[in-house]
């Protein structure tokens, strides 16, 4: 996807890590420089793929078992990719998008035990070669990322259950941590890490700065008028 004229920006880590936040306030500035920004999520992020948003996040996939979930998280990525991040790609537009292919390996991959090659397989139809240029992965110690996730989720909503996939052990959230961090170790080009354990304003000035260089310059935006 490199030779769209737009930039498709993935964020991934574990809950609490930050992402949402870091997206936001990453759109609002390059939306001041002139970009035209589009943010979104996993899974989600097109009708259809909200639609098997809450047949996953609920759990009501479970019972059926973890192919069956993953079959479904790389149905959603499809049409997400087909309706609305290629079409934004093409038009210029910088896409930020929280979780993406690299969830899959990790959720279902990884701490699933789903075998490399289903996953594989599942991931290369879904995404169809759309490929993140960059991924911003959040790191952070299990503990502290779940014990930030519980207190959100008591403060946006003290009745908020914790999603299927928030209710698993630290251990498994450790190893997800590892696993995210050795998909940055083979793919360095694509991935960086950042450290989500400090302040919010020093994960977002390192943000852009990771983002910074691969601006689509002129065409889209006019971040030479920017001082
Ligand atoms: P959500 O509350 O949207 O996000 P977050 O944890 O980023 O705040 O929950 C999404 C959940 O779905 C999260 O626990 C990770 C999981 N997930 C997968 O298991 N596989 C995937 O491919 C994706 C995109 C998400």
């Amino acid at each position: 996807m490199s030779a769209a004229p737009g930039l498709f920006v993935t964020f991934e880590g574990g809950e609490g890590a930050g992402k949402s936040t870091q997206i936001r306030l990453l759109a609002e500035a390059l939306r001041a420089r002139g970009f035209t920004v589009l943010t979104t999520r996993e899974p989600g992020g097109s009708k259809g793929a909200e639609a098997v948003r809450h047949v996953l996040l609920s759990g009501a996939a479970e019972p059926y078992g973890i192919r069956m979930e993953a079959a479904l998280f790389a149905a959603a990525r499809s049409d997400h990719v087909e309706q609305v991040i290629r079409p934004a790609l093409s038009a210029g537009t910088i896409v930020l998008c929280d979780r993406f292919m690299d969830s899959s390996r990790v959720y279902q991959g990884i701490t699933g035990n789903l075998e490399p090659a289903f996953v594989e397989a599942l991931e290369r139809v879904a995404i169809n070669g759309v490929v993140p240029d960059c991924t911003v992965i959040f790191d952070l110690p299990a503990a502290v990322g779940l014990e930030r996730a519980r207190r959100r989720a008591a403060g946006l909503d003290a009745n908020e259950a914790p999603d299927r996939f928030e209710k698993e052990e630290l251990e498994t959230h450790e190893k997800r941590r590892e696993a995210f961090l050795d998909i940055a170790e083979r793919e360095p080009l694509r991935c960086r890490v950042i450290d989500a354990a400090r302040p919010q304003e020093a994960v977002a000035a390192e943000v852009l700065a990771i983002v910074e260089p691969l601006l689509p310059v002129g065409a889209h935006g006019h971040p030479e008028r920017v001082s």
